[in-house]
């Protein structure tokens, strides 16, 4: 089987609930961190990780994406004529020359698990990455991906990036029973969606970055509805499991699950903090705001 990884699937139909009533026209993969938006962090984690083909899985309500990564030739010409030369720069470069991007509208929302079937025509018969861009993941000392794909290329099997997560959280992830093998990396016994705490098999929590093989299609096409009514994407790699090694990898760096509101503010304050252009203003800001609190 052929360990390199060339494309990469970002689910997007989900509808965003979470953040209504940003989200009721708007992408919730379009709100800001800063200045750029979820999905571009997404990309740009899989283009670096030396993905060329990015598949999107989109929904009603989703045109901003596929407009963002688009040429906006309007926007250029006026950067342009004003010798905006740093903005046009920054408008141009969101996704490299070389790198292709595909849509797939899902239909109907059926869950994670029908989102990356929708998928299977344009993956084909090769193993895969998959993107959840509300994981936003500040990957140390390379990006989450490129240390999964790291591990893919060593061992040739599924990865899931996974951490550990609080006990009283466990019924927001999929959450897998594991067996060590080497440092971060261990072997999937056993894969459960969103168990309560006291039915979980560990706390070692499904984050939204996956290498899968082509082995989950057929799969996906046969596993039928699971929890909350959706097919899920954790049934289908639970069947895996039965054929086929998965491995999982606890990542090196932080996550803000931008999904809830307090990951995202958490997530806008520490990416504030290291953007060149704001981190100096924005820290002098923060201290100024906090410390009477403090004192
Ligand atoms: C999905 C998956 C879950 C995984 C999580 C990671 O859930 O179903 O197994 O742990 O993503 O973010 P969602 O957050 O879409 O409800």
């Amino acid at each position: 089987m052929d360990r390199v990884i060339k494309k990469a699937v970002f689910p997007v139909a989900g509808l965003g609930t979470r953040f209504l009533p940003a989200t009721k026209s708007n992408p919730k993969e379009m709100l800001p961190v800063v200045d750029k938006p979820l999905i571009q962090y997404a990309a740009e984690e899989a283009v670096e990780a030396g993905i060329k083909e990015l598949i999107f899985v989109t929904g009603r309500t989703k045109r901003a994406i596929p407009d963002h990564f688009d040429k906006a030739y309007e926007l250029e010409a006026e950067l342009e004529a004003k010798g905006k030369t740093k903005l046009l720069e920054l408008v141009r470069n969101v996704i490299p020359d070389d790198v292709v991007c595909i849509y797939i509208r899902q239909a109907e929302a059926l869950g994670l698990g029908h989102a990356v079937l929708c998928a299977k025509p344009v993956v084909g018969n090769e193993p895969f990455a998959i993107i959840l861009a509300d994981d936003l993941i500040d990957g140390q000392p390379k990006n989450c991906l490129a240390q999964m794909m790291d591990v893919f290329r060593k061992h040739g099997s599924s990865v899931l990036g996974v951490e550990r997560v609080p006990e009283e959280h466990t019924n927001q992830y999929g959450i897998v029973a594991t067996q060590p093998i080497e440092g971060r990396i261990s072997a999937v016994k056993q894969i459960v969606e969103k168990p309560k705490p006291a039915e979980a098999p560990s706390n070692l929590g499904v984050v939204g970055r996956y290498i899968l093989t082509p082995r989950i299609f057929p799969l996906l096409e046969t596993i039928g509805r699971g929890a909350g009514g959706e097919i899920q994407l954790t049934d289908a790699i639970a069947k895996l499991l039965d054929e086929q090694q998965v491995l999982a990898y606890e990542f090196q760096g932080k996550r803000y699950d931008c999904g809830s509101k307090l990951g995202y503010l958490q997530a806008t304050v520490e990416y504030a903090l290291k953007h060149p252009d704001l981190a100096e203003d924005f820290r002098h800001y923060l201290q100024s705001y906090c410390l009477p609190e403090i004192g």
